[in-house]
């Protein structure tokens, strides 16, 4: 029996998980959790081989979210929640918008935004990443993506951090606040479906392909609508601006590592800031755990399974897997990309955004790095993400030479 006491909705948990995280990967094999009687999968073997097996072993019709499945949290009806045939024809409706062309397409058009967006917070010579400009561009982003006004973003913005904000101790996104959002966020985009409704023809990118979609003759009802257009702009818009926030933390606490990004970037080059984003990825890996329900029994690398039961896929544990990574709890810029990969998950619900965040990552480190040159981030101005489903930096202050 194990004598971990793993509850990812512990405080301890939600504060720092990597110590859970390390101990469970030792038990080797899947961690059982008596609470929810279910399993979390913090190996990294044993997520990739659920994962390749996903569609025969599990469901994410009962959510896809530790809350949904944990918890019984409200589960958005969207192709995220389906299995398959059902997920791959309706996420396969805009598959095409996020294959490494079609993120290309958008690039000039983000590194226009980020330079906007940029250019007045160079002259007061100090600024959050994630809050004052990455979470700005991608929030633009989302919205752009599905036609929703530029001028509104803000505020869709805000209810998006207060929805996935948690309070000390907090479990689950129930507090008043989260709510609170979610329903205000929601009513907006109804507002806005039922605008489209009356007007098509101003429907443009996903949101048109959502309005026409028409599978095995069955249409989204205004809800399942309001489903999708609600859920691609959350996905959309938090895991990258981590990223970017937690990468100049990290270049901040490896200075030889940093003195060679600013060298390159010096020259006009950042190949190497790009790695420093992608390894931040992998370090501290933003969508920490989503979850399934097993549909059948199985053997899961010597953890038997039942139908029925819960299962967590710990991403952040897995990329930490000292199996798979060399010194994995070190920040290394310099690492060889691994065969296999879990940064992005694997398997059918693979992540879909994933050439866009890393082209948008990319873009925000290199062109901070381009204007700023050489900084400091000002440690009692950053904050660590609390809570079970999101990890990483989501407050990170750099100060550095003010432009004239
Ligand atoms: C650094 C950035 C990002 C990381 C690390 C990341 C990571 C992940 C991971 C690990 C999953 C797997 C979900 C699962 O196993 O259930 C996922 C799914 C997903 N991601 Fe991302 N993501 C990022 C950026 C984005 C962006 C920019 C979008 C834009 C829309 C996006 C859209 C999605 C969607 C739609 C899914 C669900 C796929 C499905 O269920 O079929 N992601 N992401």
């Amino acid at each position: 029996m194990s004598t971990i006491d793993y509850d990812p909705y512990s405080h301890e948990a939600m504060k720092d998980p990597y110590p859970f995280y390390a101990a469970m990967r030792k038990e080797g094999k899947p961690h059982y959790m008596p609470k929810y009687n279910g399993w979390a999968l913090a190996r990294f073997q044993d997520i990739w081989d659920a994962s390749s097996k996903v569609d025969e072993y599990c469901t994410f019709t009962k959510g896809q979210t530790p809350g949904q499945v944990l918890l019984g949290e409200l589960i958005p009806q969207t192709f995220m929640t389906m299995d398959a045939p059902e997920h791959r024809k309706w996420r396969g409706l805009i598959r095409q918008e996020f294959t490494p062309e079609g993120a290309k397409q958008s690039e000039e058009r983000l590194r226009a935004l980020t330079k906007e967006l940029l250019a007045p917070l160079l002259k007061k010579g100090q600024f959050d990443i994630y809050r004052e400009l990455a979470n700005r561009v991608t929030c633009i982003n989302a919205g752009y993506n599905l036609g929703l006004p530029r001028e509104d973003a803000e505020k869709w913005r805000g209810l998006i951090d207060d929805m996935l904000w948690r309070d000390e101790g907090q479990v689950g996104g129930g507090s008043e606040r989260n709510q609170a959002a979610a329903g205000q966020l929601f009513g907006y985009l109804a507002e806005y479906v039922q605008k489209l409704r009356k007007n098509p023809e101003i429907a443009t990118r996903y949101t048109k392909i959502y309005l026409d979609a028409d599978i095995d003759g069955r249409k989204l009802t205004d809800e399942e609508l309001t489903f999708y257009l609600f859920s691609l702009l959350v996905v959309g818009s938090e895991t990258t601006p981590i990223t970017v926030a937690g990468t100049f933390w990290n270049l901040q606490h490896n200075p030889e590592q940093k003195a060679a990004v600013l060298k390159e970037g010096a020259e006009g080059k950042f190949g190497l800031a790009h790695k420093a984003f992608l390894e931040t990825a992998r370090y501290d890996q933003p969508t920490n755990m989503l979850a399934r329900v097993a549909k059948t029994d199985f053997n899961l690398n010597g953890a038997e399974i039942k139908a029925g039961q819960p299962l967590l896929f710990i991403y952040a544990s897995a990329e930490r897997d000292e199996t798979v990574y060399t010194n994995p709890d070190k920040f290394d810029l310099y690492r060889q990309p691994t065969e296999k990969s879990l940064m992005f998950g694997h398997g059918g619900h693979k992540c879909l955004g994933m050439h866009l965040g890393v082209l948008m990552g990319c873009i925000l480190v290199e062109e901070i790095l381009k204007a700023v040159g050489d900084y400091e981030v000002v440690e009692d101005q950053c904050e660590r993400l609390y809570g079970e489903h999101l990890s990483g930096w989501g407050k990170v202050t750099i100060k550095f030479k003010p432009h004239a």
